[in-house]
């Protein structure tokens, strides 16, 4: 229970990696608020957990500067300071080449994927300042290396948020707050399972054939390694990217 009485905060916690990422900390004994654009979702993450009072569910637009600190000041009320924070909210972009993107669809994905990290981080590193310690983790992709998971926004906002990890390492890394990232291959949630709703279906039977692994990550697998890079076994990683892929990356050639 090496998270017990943390406060940690989990964003796009009412889906997929998010989810579970909440399961997972509050099984470790951490109090986690959970974030979600989509209030109903984040509620039906807090009522699924064993102890239910662990956990609080927050509206949130990451994009929004109002929105982050509204979310922020109810935390500070219900938990006081932060932790751990999780950036992991996250929309694809629709995956069509850049002169034929509406204008509206490259901000949007900029600003949730990449200005919502920035955001959430601004809000929480003070705090982490003054009690000398903190962790952040951002969900980023194996679209922050290399192009083709998503279209220009999404490959562009997924680059962003890997500079973004390394400059807040670089930046307060020697004041107590580690930093890190994620880069999760093929995961199946939300963003890619037709039963999420996502408009996104990729061809699986495709993908499997160029990942090592064979299969997709589980949502949990990327849960347990962020609370492993939440955690003290975890002092010295600061600035990294942790590839979680079945190997994709490292096949890249592979044409299947
Ligand atoms: N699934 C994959 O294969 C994969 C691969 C690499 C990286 N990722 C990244 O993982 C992260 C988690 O995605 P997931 O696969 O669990 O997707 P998901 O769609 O299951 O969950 C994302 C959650 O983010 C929420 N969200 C969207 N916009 C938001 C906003 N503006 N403010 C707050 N919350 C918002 C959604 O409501 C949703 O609950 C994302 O950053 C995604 O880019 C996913």
């Amino acid at each position: 229970m090496s998270f017990h009485d943390k406060v940690v905060v989990v964003t796009g916690a009412g889906s997929g990696m998010g989810r579970a990422m909440v399961q997972e900390f509050v099984a470790q004994g951490a109090r986690v608020a959970a974030l979600d654009i989509n209030e109903v979702s984040a509620v039906a993450t807090v009522k699924a957990l064993e102890n239910p009072d662990q956990g609080l569910p927050v509206h949130v637009d990451v994009s929004s500067v109002e929105s982050v600190d509204s979310a922020m000041s109810e935390i500070a009320e219900w938990g006081g300071g932060v932790h751990v924070l999780c950036n992991n909210a996250g929309i694809v972009d629709s995956f069509r080449p850049a002169h034929e993107i509406p204008l509206e669809e490259w901000h949007r994905t900029i600003a949730v994927d990449l200005t919502g990290p920035f955001l959430m981080a601004r809000a929480v590193i003070p705090g982490m300042l003054e009690r000398g310690e903190g962790v952040i983790v951002n969900t980023a992709s194996i679209s922050s290396f290399s192009a083709a998971g998503g279209g220009s926004a999404y490959t562009a906002a997924k680059h962003g948020v890997l500079g973004l990890t390394r400059q807040l390492s670089f930046d307060y890394g020697r004041r107590g707050i580690r930093v890190n990232a994620i880069c999760p291959g093929a995961t199946a949630t939300g963003l890619t399972m037709p039963e999420g709703g996502s408009d996104f279906l990729p061809d699986t039977e495709a993908e499997l054939g160029r990942i090592p692994a064979q299969r997709w990550c589980t949502p949990e697998e990327i849960a347990k390694l962020a609370v492993y890079l939440a955690g003290d076994d975890a002092g010295y990683i600061h600035g990294a990217a942790m590839v979680i892929d079945g190997g994709w990356l490292a096949a890249a050639r592979n044409p299947i």
